[in-house]
């Protein structure tokens, strides 16, 4: 990896427009929209994360990315919908792994706006900030078993199956079965064009 590229893209996390959607930061302004869904048992089931209690958790995570924003560390862009100027979202990188050249990415889709597939759009445009902008040559994905949309969501990106982790992980006292997907950048080069 290209640590000058790395740099130049999280010195100032890019402000990113796609058909529908702007990808760029979260500010404290976006709470009760993050706070919405954050809350939500349904949304975080599948993640590592336990739901917000209350819209001060939401401003403290707002806050922690306000600070990795200004140190330069990677950290979640919002997705907002542009017809409704709200925040429906989060996207961006979990993990880089910069011996091997890839990076892990994260998602999130308020339910209210799943199905239309505004996160395949938001989740598309943060791909080309990692193969095009920091010069990835991987993105890996890492889907809990029954976690069927965001299976579906890997697949319509292009992502390969890789293999079932062989030991469960212990997520909030549950045994969870990890599949791991992954893109190269050939890959996706060829699909884009
Ligand atoms: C994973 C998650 C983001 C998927 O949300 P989603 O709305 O299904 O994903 P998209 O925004 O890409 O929309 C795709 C769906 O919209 C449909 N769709 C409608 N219009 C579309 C369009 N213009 N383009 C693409 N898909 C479209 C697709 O058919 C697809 O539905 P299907 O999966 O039933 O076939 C969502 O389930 C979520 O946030 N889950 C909770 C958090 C989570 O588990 N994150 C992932 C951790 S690994």
């Amino acid at each position: 990896m290209n640590n000058m590229n790395f740099r130049r893209v999280f010195r100032d996390l890019p402000q990113i427009e796609t058909d529908r959607l702007t990808l760029k930061k979260i500010s404290v302004s976006d709470a009760e929209d993050l706070y919405s869904y954050a809350s939500l048992n349904s949304v975080t089931r599948f993640l590592l994360w336990s739901p917000h209690l209350n819209i001060e958790d939401t401003r403290g995570y707002i806050e922690f990315l306000n600070r990795q924003y200004k140190k330069g560390n990677y950290a979640d862009w919002g997705v907002f919908l542009k017809s409704e100027g709200r925040l429906i979202g989060t996207t961006g990188f979990a993990d880089f792994d910069f011996e091997n050249n890839s990076g892990e990415v994260g998602y999130v889709l308020n339910p209210a706006y799943q199905g239309n597939g505004y996160m395949s759009e938001a989740v598309s445009a943060v791909l080309s900030v990692a193969f095009d902008r920091i010069g990835l040559e991987r993105v890996n994905l890492r889907i809990m078993e029954e976690n069927k949309p965001s299976m579906r969501l890997a697949c319509r990106l292009g992502f390969d199956f890789i293999k079932v982790g062989e030991e469960p992980l212990n997520v909030k006292g549950e045994d969870r079965i990890i599949h791991y997907y992954s893109l190269t950048k050939e890959k996706w080069k060829n699909l884009a064009v």
